[in-house]
Formats: C-alpha cells, structure tokens, sequence
C-alpha cells in the first residue's frame, strides 16, 4: 500500500525512528536497484546520528548489471558500506549478518576492552515504500511475518528477530516518506511503482520511460514492441519522435479508438505495467 505524507506524518515518523535507532547498532537504508538515489531519502543520516550504516541495494534482478556496477562504485567512492541482493530469491541475503558484524567490530572492541561481552548485532531496516523491505525481512527471518501497512506513525509491538548467530534484526522496518519535490525523482518513483499512480499524470511517467529507453535501452524497446524503426532521441519534452512511437506501440497493441485513433492513457499504463513486470527488461532509469 501506497499512502500519501503529510508534514505532521514525516515528522511522526521521523521522531519514532530517531527514537527506535537508539537501541540499534547498524541502520540499513534499503533502495531500489532501478533508482538507487531517487529510492533514498537523504534524513537517512541524520536520522542514524552516527551509528554505522549499510546501504543495501535491492532489486537487483530488475536493473541493469552494468549500471548497477557503477551505482555500487559510486557509493563506495563516497565511503558508503554497499551490498547487492535480491530479496525475492534470497540472492546476497544470507552475507547480510557478516557485513553488518563487520561494521561492529569498533564497537565490540570498545565494549570488551572494558570486559564486557558484546551481544549480537542489532539492526534496522528502513527505506521509502516498495523498495522491498518486507520481503528482505520475511527471507532474513526465514518465515512470513505479517506485512505492517506503509502508514506512518502506526506503532506496534515490535521483536527482534533472530538473523544467524551474531545478528538480531527487528521485526518491522522503518519506513521513510519518498522525497517528491524534484519532478525528475517523482516520475522514477511512479515508473518503479514506488509512489500511488494517481498522484502522477501516466503519460509523463510513459514518456521518461520512452525517453530513457531510446537513449539507452533502444534495443529493449525495438524488441518488446515490434518496431522496425526508432525514431530519433527527442530534445523536446513531448517532441514528435515520442508522438510517433505512442502511436506505433498503441497501434501494434491495440490501444485504439473510434475512428482509429490511439487511446493515449491505456499505452502509456501499458507502457508503465510493462516495465513493472520486467517485460521491457531489466532497466535502470538513473546513473551515477
Ligand atoms: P516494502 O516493504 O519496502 O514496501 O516492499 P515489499 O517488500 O512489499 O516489496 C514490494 C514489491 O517488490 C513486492 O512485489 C515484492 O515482491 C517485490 N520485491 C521485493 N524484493 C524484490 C527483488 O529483489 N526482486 C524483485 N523482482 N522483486 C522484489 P509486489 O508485486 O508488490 O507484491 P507480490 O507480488 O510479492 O505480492
């Protein structure tokens, strides 16, 4: 479920995390591997007041490989802790509680040079909606627990959930409001499913998705539609070219009126489901 925030929402939410952080010792900022830096929201730090962070790229089966190599050096080069996984199949999960113990050992250290043992690693995972985080945690716990709707400011009685011999993790993620003020980010947000359909005109989302993919997937969108030609990378934000090839998938598709003419709004939603269900490929729509 996608909901809409308000100010008095993210503050809310943004107060209870604060507070939940208290008691964690690595905070895990899951993103989506299509829009790894539109997927993040940037309180993340703020937010972890210091305590060591792991970024974790999910997804990774929906991006482009290529691309997702240069994200994950992108983030390194930053000095950020970086893994890749596909939460879905469990790809990368089970390195999880290694790399988060590997970001406590100054901690363990400091503890047992006082002569105190140290208890197991304990993290949190938060992210923007659909970036995967329930999935990730149901794989890490190994069962299904109940997915906590995306509304923020809903406590419930959280537990720590057993992940390997030296990490605990709890039960419910933190969830983070996606971050609309860029039109840019908003359109990624909507093409990936990531914010509510009706808070986005589907025609422009369709349009970026084009517009992306005839500068850098063409081959991906020649095949998925059937098209002999392409037409020319358009400059202009709805230009001619992205005209022509609405018209040619919505022909090719069926996506036709009375009179002949094409239903604009049903390709462009079937643009848009095509990509979420991966019928265009495995596609990044942002690089580094
Ligand atoms: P959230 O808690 O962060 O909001 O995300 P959630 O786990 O609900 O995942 C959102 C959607 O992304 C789900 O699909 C989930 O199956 C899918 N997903 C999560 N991780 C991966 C991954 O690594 N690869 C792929 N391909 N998909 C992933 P859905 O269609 O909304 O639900 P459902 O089909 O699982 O019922």
């Amino acid at each position: 479920m996608t909901i809409q925030w308000y100010p008095g929402h993210m503050a809310k939410a943004k107060r209870q995390m604060i507070e939940k952080i208290k008691q964690i010792d690595v905070v895990i900022e899951l993103v989506d591997s299509r829009i790894p830096m539109a997927s993040r929201n940037p309180l993340v730090a703020e937010i972890a007041s210091g305590k060591p962070q792991l970024l974790i790229l999910n997804k990774v089966d929906m991006a482009d490989p290529a691309a997702t190599k240069l994200w994950q050096n992108h983030f390194i080069e930053q000095g950020a802790h970086v893994h890749l996984v596909n939460a879905q199949t469990g790809l990368g999960t089970a390195k999880i509680p290694e790399v988060v113990h590997s970001l406590t050992a100054e901690r363990r250290e400091r503890l047992e040079s006082r002569g105190f043992h140290s208890r197991a690693d304990r993290a949190l995972i938060l992210g923007i909606p659909n970036v995967g985080k329930s999935t990730l945690i149901n794989r890490l716990a190994g069962k299904r627990i109940a997915k906590i709707g995306d509304r923020p400011g809903v406590t419930t009685a959280q537990q720590w959930i057993k992940v390997g011999k030296t990490m605990e993790l709890l039960d419910t993620p933190g969830i983070l409001w996606p971050k609309f003020d860029d039109p840019a980010v908003g359109l990624k947000l909507a093409a990936t499913g990531a914010i509510k359909d009706e808070l986005l005109d589907f025609q422009d989302v369709a349009v970026f998705l084009l517009k992306t993919m005839l500068v850098r997937y063409p081959e991906q969108l020649r095949d998925r539609y059937g098209l002999e030609k392409l037409p020319e990378m358009p400059t202009e934000p709805v230009s001619e070219a992205i005209v022509q090839l609405f018209d040619a998938i919505g022909r090719r598709r069926g996506c036709v009126i009375s009179g002949g003419n094409i239903d604009y709004d049903r390709t462009a939603e079937l643009i848009i489901r095509d990509y979420r269900h991966q019928k265009l490929g495995a596609l990044t729509l942002e690089l580094p």
